[in-house]
């Protein structure tokens, strides 16, 4: 039963005390969120890997970048376990080695050595490595504009992986206009831009994330036009209309945040996954607070961490058996590192 589940995943907790750490993301379910040491938005379960020094085993809660990160920020004695193999992100998984390889030395012959790679956690740790050897950093959503502010201080273009949006949303931000940024199309492997090709000072790769950009501008008008006291807060993984037409956008702690410091009574409408917009709804029964999309958009790779899959990881501790560990090349994590640490010191 989920009780005797639940009750074998705190035995082993307390058997293993600070030797067992679980970080878990802001978009993990109840079930596993409830047995976190952690929780926090990928810039903060970042940080806290990289802070863990004692910790033998890191059974992280969130897909398989994060994991990988966690492998890369910790020592190599420490286990990194992703409770679930099948826990990826299709974002991350849109920008491969060899389309990046490629698209690099055709931006090189159109542009020069005019541009720094930057991308986004949600990144294998390939890209990482690809991004870190040619003087870039990573980013994530809580820290995107200070990193993109920081790339222009250090070459006059950026090519910004995977994710378009927070690329795109980001620049924006900053004051780039949308006419100096094109789209790299890693299909095509082609670029696609209107105007002056001489002009364009960011690439975007052309990625997304699937959960939300189910979040759209139909969405809001309806709101707009149902509940015009209502505030709308998005993640930055929402299209550049979307998040024009918005109130608020930013990082799953950004949001948790915003709602926290909401006086009773305000209304809101959340644009991003699901668990987590649920969970501030239960959190918060004096504000009324709904999904921006009324059909809850679930991230299926993060839900694919259940209770069971953690259970399973944690016996397999138990008996000495290290299940589903994260091992990245030793390579790969020398690059990957320089562009991580570069966002670490950076925030
Ligand atoms: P943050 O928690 O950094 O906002 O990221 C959201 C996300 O999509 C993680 O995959
Ligand atoms: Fe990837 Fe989107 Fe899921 Fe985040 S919410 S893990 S970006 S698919």
């Amino acid at each position: 039963t989920v009780e005797e589940m639940e009750n074998r995943v705190r035995e082993i907790k307390e058997k293993f005390g600070s030797r067992l750490y679980i970080p878990g993301h802001h978009y993990q379910k109840d079930e596993v969120v409830q047995f976190s040491d952690t929780t926090g938005d990928s810039l903060q379960l970042a940080q806290a890997a990289a802070e863990n020094t004692a910790a033998e085993y890191i059974v992280f809660c969130g897909v398989h970048f994060m994991a990988e990160t966690a492998d890369m920020l910790t020592t190599d004695e420490q286990k990194v376990i992703l409770p679930d193999m099948r826990a990826g992100c299709s974002m991350a998984d849109m920008a491969d080695i060899d389309q990046t390889e490629r698209a690099w030395s055709e931006l090189q012959a159109l542009f020069g050595d005019t541009i720094l790679p930057l991308t986004y956690v949600n990144s294998t740790a390939a890209i990482k490595a690809f991004v870190g050897k040619n003087g870039g950093a990573t980013v994530t959503s809580s820290n995107a504009k200070k990193m993109v502010e920081w790339a222009f201080t250090v070459k006059e273009r950026i090519l910004f992986l995977p994710d378009q949006h927070l690329g795109r949303n980001t620049a924006f931000d900053i004051g780039v206009p949308l006419d100096k940024m094109a789209v790299w199309d890693p299909i095509a492997n082609k670029l696609i831009y209107e105007g002056d090709v001489k002009e364009i000072v960011v690439i975007l790769w052309k990625g997304h994330c699937s959960v939300h950009e189910n979040f759209t501008v139909k969405n809001i008008e309806h709101i707009r036009k149902t509940e015009p006291d209502m505030n709308i807060i998005v993640h930055p993984e929402c299209s550049r209309e979307v998040v024009g037409l918005s109130d608020y956008a930013g990082s799953t702690k950004y949001i948790i945040d915003m709602i926290n410091a909401a006086k009773p009574g305000t209304k809101w409408a959340i644009g991003t996954e699901m668990n987590l917009v649920q969970r501030i709804i239960n959190e918060h029964p004096d504000k009324h607070i709904v999904s921006l999309n009324p059909f809850m958009c679930p991230c299926l790779t993060m839900n694919r961490i259940d209770l069971p899959h953690l259970l399973w990881t944690l016996e397999g501790i138990e008996r000495g058996e290290v299940l589903n560990q994260i091992t990245v090349d030793k390579e790969i994590t020398e690059k990957a590192v320089l562009a991580l640490n570069r966002m670490l010191e950076n925030v």
